[in-house]
């Protein structure tokens, strides 16, 4: 879609006071706690594929995809036709969690979704809408089924942002403010090779922190009790993009099989496809204990579920409740999302262009001293941008440079990009495009993101401080 194209109707005055007014309106009555909003002043009135537009008609590339919810991007015409169709059914919109055809077929798609070897063995609980409320359902479930009160989660993670959730994610930020988070939860070193907790990186990295993760299971003075589980992300996503290497994961899961402890899990952003796998551990080739998954799962609507190996299901009748468990309109779009990511050569598709991305940003990195690591797996990449003239790390790594990466990702806005900055100091670009985009509409956003780098670079080196 050309420039002009995207701008064609922005004269429009009228369509422009409007759109001011949506947005004076956000700022007057929505809650200080509003975030998405302060960087994308924008007020969306039309959406397709990959793209957006506002009420003021101009066009924008959505990197942000709802967060890594829209597999296949707004509006694609399976999932509308699966929605229209159950609202011309004369089918319940909302049935709690009693069943319905929909629900039906909707759970016979997530256990053909399943690796070989779970399906057979699994129950799922079908959770309130949001992600965030199925980490609270896994963690209830693995403190019940096991007896134990301890969790053990990872440096980095990011769980939701409930009392619980809160206390199992790694950003210190959100947490401050809030006292009494749920207690007795412990981290452990994620394997991060560009910004490793031990300062070396690299195998060596990997193997000190499944050493460290053995020493603090099985030193009887390690201060930590037996868990109730290990909860992660195989792919942590706002934690800074950065993906498990496959046999450190294939490592701990033997570790926690081996004691006996529920290996849990977050699929919520890197699963359902995301990663050119239909979940992100299947890379290392484990099978956990309890699976937690929401955004795509939905077909872009609110839903959210954990599945769980049987002889967890200890937990009585209505341990986790909830009102809106039961979202037909989600079940349905659902089902199309993962008949649609499960055709021939889809995931492939993911994986391909996955790559295609990160070559174009490992590319860019070769031009600009600002991007200091590009990583990801599949449609899921972060390129972490970095203050040259900072004090290096243990690694030898310059500082992450937050006041640059919102640099870089305003100068994306202008040009019409929207992505979204995670991780320390929020300094990684996190690219989560709908699964379904082209090779061209990747290079069109490689494009943008290209001339944002080298312009925020231009800049920067006018300067002579350092943009911590
Ligand atoms: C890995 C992970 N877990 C849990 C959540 C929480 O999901 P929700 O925002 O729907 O509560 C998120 C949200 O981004 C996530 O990325």
């Amino acid at each position: 879609m050309s420039t002009d194209n995207r701008q064609s109707s922005a004269s429009n005055l009228v369509e422009i006071s409007q759109h001011h007014h949506y947005l004076n309106q956000q700022e007057r009555w929505e809650s200080n706690a509003r975030s998405y909003p302060r960087k994308f002043p924008i007020c969306i009135a039309k959406a397709q594929g990959i793209y957006v537009t506002d009420a003021q008609g101009k066009t924008f590339i959505d990197c942000l995809g709802g967060a890594g919810t829209l597999a296949l991007g707004h509006n694609h015409p399976l999932v509308i036709e699966a929605v229209e169709q159950v609202l011309r059914s004369g089918q319940p919109l909302h049935t709690l969690d009693l069943m319905s055809p929909t629900k039906a077929t909707f759970i016979d798609e997530v256990l053909d979704s399943l690796p070989a070897g779970l399906a057979d063995n699994v129950k799922i609980q079908f959770c309130g809408p949001s992600g965030a409320d199925a980490v609270e359902a896994a963690i209830k479930l693995a403190k019940t089924a096991t007896g134990r009160g301890t969790m053990l989660s990872f440096h980095g993670a990011y769980h939701g942002m409930t009392h619980a959730t809160l206390a199992v994610s790694g950003n210190k930020e959100p947490k401050d403010p809030v006292r009494n988070l749920m207690a007795d939860v412990h981290f452990l070193p994620y394997p991060h090779a560009y910004r490793c907790p031990f300062g070396v990186g690299g195998e060596q990295g990997e193997r000190l922190s499944i050493n460290y993760i053995k020493h603090v299971l099985d030193d009887s003075h390690s201060g930590i009790s037996a868990p109730a589980g290990v909860i992660l992300e195989a792919v942590q996503g706002e934690g800074g993009v950065i993906p498990c290497p496959d046999n450190w994961l294939n490592q701990l899961s033997a570790l926690t099989r081996q004691r006996q402890i529920p290996l849990m899990l977050d699929e919520v952003q890197a699963g359902i496809g995301r990663t050119g796998k239909m979940f992100a551990f299947e890379h290392a080739d484990i099978l956990p204990d309890i699976i937690i998954a929401s955004k795509a799962i939905g077909g872009g609507l609110p839903m959210s579920l954990v599945i769980y190996k049987q002889e967890l299901d200890r937990w009585t009748p209505g341990a986790h409740t909830g009102t809106f468990r039961g979202n037909v309109l989600a079940m349905a779009a659902g089902t199309a999302t993962l008949r649609y990511l499960k055709q021939d050569g889809f995931l492939e598709h993911v994986t391909r262009q996955g790559q295609n991305l990160l070559g174009h940003c490992r590319q860019l990195q070769q031009h600009c001293d600002i991007i200091g690591d590009v990583r990801g797996r599949g449609l899921m990449v972060g390129v972490e941008i970095v203050d040259p003239r900072g004090e290096t790390d243990m690694q030898g790594h310059s500082p992450a440079s937050g006041v640059l990466a919102r640099q870089v990702q305003q100068a994306c806005f202008d040009r019409g990009l929207i992505i979204e900055l995670g991780g320390r100091a929020d300094a990684t670009m996190r690219f989560l495009p709908p699964l379904i985009i082209s090779e061209q509409e990747i290079a069109e956003v490689c494009d943008i993101f290209a001339a944002a780098v080298m312009e925020v670079t231009v800049q920067y080196d006018r300067q002579a401080v350092v943009c911590g």
